[in-house]
């Protein structure tokens, strides 16, 4: 799921220890500080793949979540977004899988799945929303967003991609 987002993310915060160290310690590492600093620079402004969970895990009709943590570099800032979501699995085709953002589409707020009810609900106003994202009650004025480019990888893998920005 975001297991390998979250070790490139604290592989990060090593690599960032590793510069601070190294300006205190030596003026004179300044080119290869530079250089630990682009690779990071680069992934928090591209588009990247993120894996979300195997095919054959996601059951049909129970919505599967996943999560992942995106960092931006800026400077010596680092700035973190969250994103979380719920596959659908439709079919034994993955291409027939819907993938759905839990961020509400009225105000932001993170949508939890009610079994017992079979709907998305929005804690924040109320509001509620069927398994393929169509809103059933509330404020929301369109469906939640759907990840929409995905894919699978040879050992079965949902990837999606998550765009910069
Ligand atoms: S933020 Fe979800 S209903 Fe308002």
């Amino acid at each position: 799921m975001s297991g390998s987002h979250e070790m490139s993310r604290r592989d990060f915060i090593k690599v960032t220890t590793g510069i601070v160290g190294g300006v205190i310690g030596a003026a004179i590492g300044l080119p290869t500080i530079f250089y630990l600093i682009d690779p990071a620079l680069k992934e928090g402004g591209k588009d990247i793949w993120v894996s979300i969970g195997k095919f054959e895990d996601m059951q049909a009709g129970v919505p599967y979540p996943f999560s992942f943590t995106r960092v931006q570099v800026n400077g010596w800032e680092r700035t973190s977004s969250s994103f979380g979501g719920f596959a659908i699995r439709k079919s034994d085709k993955y291409e027939d899988l819907v993938i759905l953002n839990s961020r509400c589409t009225h105000l932001s707020c993170t949508v939890n799945w009610n079994e017992q009810g079979k709907v998305f609900l929005c804690p924040c106003h109320d509001a509620s929303f069927g398994v393929e994202g169509e809103v059933i009650d509330g404020p929301p004025p369109r469906p939640l967003d759907r990840f929409t480019d995905f894919r699978m990888t040879e050992d079965g893998q949902i990837e999606i991609l998550s765009k910069a920005g």
